[in-house]
């Protein structure tokens, strides 16, 4: 493979523009190609409306559509054509600077991992380059001013729509002193449930589109009892 030179992974927080690191907003001014993740349900998107006003004319942005599903065998094919699409996209215009955006922080479930996994079989001269972001866990505690953990706090991330068996979410919930609840808004009635049934429920708070226009944020989680909400959500439970 010729022409090619560097693919920076950009973390671009979880929605508000200023959240972009230093270090990120030079990598995307530089790019001359943005790969944008692109989901039929917009979510993914949301990477490139935070950055859009950062961007110039004369710089190339190219969607990879992403589907919004655990089918493997609709996402392991997405995730090859998404690595051909950014090869031959680099390859065709001579591009050495590129960037792939992706909302937060794109170790944290980002889905550059899988495309990362099949460029570095198919191009294993390309450098890649993980520029971190702002997480989504991390904005929300701060603008609801929840301390995530002090001294030797025990912290759990968990991925609540994953966490289907609910004795094991209520023990998981019982162990931690703090726990981030991702992914939580096609379940949050359940989690909301196992929460109030371990007397936990006042010590949660619930962030949705944290930092963008639409953002919601609810510290008496209790009024969203029997509601799912959006998937691009979160809860913070800390004790
Ligand atoms: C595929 S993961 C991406 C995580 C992202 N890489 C991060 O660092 O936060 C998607 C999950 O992240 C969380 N998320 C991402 N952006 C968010 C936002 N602006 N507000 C609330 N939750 C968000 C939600 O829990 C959502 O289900």
């Amino acid at each position: 493979m010729t022409n090619l030179r560097k693919l920076s992974a950009v973390g671009v927080g979880p929605g508000d523009a200023e959240l972009i690191t230093l270090k990120g907003f030079r990598r995307l001014q530089a790019a001359e190609v943005v790969f944008v993740p692109q989901s039929k349900d917009g979510s993914m998107s949301l990477a490139h409306r935070i950055v859009e006003k950062h961007l110039s004319d004369d710089q190339l942005v190219v969607s990879l559509p992403l589907p919004m599903t655990r089918n493997p065998d609709l996402l392991v094919p997405a995730w090859e054509s998404a690595a051909e699409a950014i090869l031959q996209v680099m390859v065709a215009n001579r591009v050495t600077n590129a960037v792939y955006i992706l909302l937060g922080d794109p170790m944290l479930y980002g889905t550059f991992t899988y495309i990362w996994e099949r460029l570095a079989v198919m191009a294993p001269d390309l450098e890649i380059e993980i520029v971190p972001g702002v997480t989504s866990f991390a904005a929300t505690a701060a603008v609801t001013q929840t301390i995530l953990s002090t001294t030797d706090d025990r912290l759990a991330i968990l991925p609540a729509s994953y966490e289907t068996d609910t004795a094991v979410l209520e023990d998981l919930l019982s162990r931690f002193d703090t726990i981030i609840l991702m992914k939580v808004g096609p379940v949050l009635s359940q989690v909301l449930e196992s929460l109030d049934s371990l007397g936990l429920i006042d010590k949660a708070v619930y962030g949705e589109r944290v930092g963008m226009p639409e953002e919601v944020l609810v510290t008496d989680v209790r009024t969203l009892m029997g509601q799912t909400r959006p998937y691009l959500s979160l809860l913070v439970v800390k004790k």
